[in-house]
């Protein structure tokens, strides 16, 4: 079997982005693929976390992943920071990665684009795509499945790991990207010219997993539209295209076949469809969350388990690249 790795970042509460972009696509995967799923608690702390809130929410993400139909019998299901290889590795590896290669990175510009003082950009920040690096090379992972935003740090991995083997000889697998058809980038329900983000200020611009049903359906109704009133898929209506986008890939349809299902309709009805999707949809995976979050000593048992199967095939990894780097084996 082929394998795979992805990850989220506890750094806030989890949005539909993750959830369509993301996990939703991991539970389709773990089918085809051997895969290895994290909650990336070393990435969420690049910023500032309150230490309560990291600790319940990395608990809750690795709730949401199971609740979402992620099988941990099936997959590995890892919390980063178990597995002390992600930051030996990752420091190896940014030995042999330039300032330049990260300085491209658009997250990284776009993360510090309003910052005036480079004293205010912590260096994690910066370095961030060298321990996402890290994650992905120690598991000789095939594909890497995310939503677009993160296709370029998946690009970095790969020519970093290109770049070692040429230099030290053959070690990493050369991992793919594996991006969602319709939920490749979900967008800001108040801006859809802006990917849906669970940084944003205003809680109106997203969907959260967690979400109770009468807020979703408060959302959706007031999510931005147009003035031309029919449901169609085109760059013209971008904000109604994102609501189709989400229907298609909550209900598996086709853009063509909601355009046609609500041919002759407003966007109240067409709303109100996304919005209930959206409700059938969490209703269950909420439930379950709570159920699991109510046994912790079962989520402790999955975790732990998790890390020793993760820490056995980072290690493998790690061995591997100390050695060729001439470190001495202890
Ligand atoms: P993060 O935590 O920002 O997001 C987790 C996943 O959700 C996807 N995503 C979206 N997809 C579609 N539409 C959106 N609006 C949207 N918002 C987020 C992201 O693309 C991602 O797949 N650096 C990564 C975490 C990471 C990782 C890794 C991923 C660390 N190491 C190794 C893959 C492999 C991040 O910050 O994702």
């Amino acid at each position: 079997k082929k394998r795979i790795f992805s990850g989220v970042k506890p750094s806030g509460d989890l949005t539909l982005g993750n959830y369509l972009g993301a996990i939703k696509n991991w539970a389709t995967l773990q089918e085809e693929y051997e895969c290895f799923y994290s909650i990336v608690d070393l990435h969420a702390i690049t910023v500032k976390q309150e230490p309560a809130e990291l600790r319940k929410r990395t608990l809750e993400i690795l709730a949401i992943y199971i609740a979402s139909g992620i099988d941990p019998e099936k997959c590995t299901l890892f919390i980063q920071s178990h597995v002390p290889a992600h930051s030996e590795a990752s420091w190896l590896l940014t030995c042999n990665t330039n300032m330049g290669e990260l300085s491209r990175m658009t997250q990284y510009k776009d993360k510090t684009a309003k910052v005036k003082d480079n004293e205010a950009i912590g260096s994690g920040l910066f370095n961030y795509p060298v321990l996402m690096t890290a994650d992905i090379l120690l598991y000789q992972a095939d594909a890497v499945p995310v939503g677009v935003d993160q296709k370029q740090h998946v690009e970095l991995a790969r020519d970093i790991a290109q770049r070692f083997n040429s230099t030290y000889s053959d070690t990493f697998v050369l991992p793919d990207v594996i991006v969602p058809k319709e939920a490749a980038k979900i967008m800001d329900l108040q801006d859809p010219s802006r990917k849906m983000s669970k940084s944003d200020d205003n809680p109106n611009s997203f969907i959260l997993i967690m979400d109770k049903p009468e807020v979703i359906r408060k959302k959706i109704s007031r999510a931005v539209t147009d003035s031309i009133g029919v449901v169609n898929y085109t760059d013209e209506q971008p904000g109604v295209r994102n609501l189709i986008n989400i229907l298609c890939a909550l209900k598996g349809y086709k853009p063509d076949e909601v355009v046609d299902m609500f041919r002759g309709k407003g966007y109240a009805e067409f709303k109100s469809a996304v919005a209930e999707a959206l409700v059938d949809e969490f209703t269950p995976v909420q439930a379950k969350v709570r159920e699991l979050l109510s046994e912790k000593s079962k989520l402790e048992e999955i975790y732990k388990k998790g890390a020793e199967r993760a820490s056995y095939e980072a290690q493998k990894t790690l061995r591997k690249m100390q050695k060729k780097i001439g470190l001495v084996p202890r």
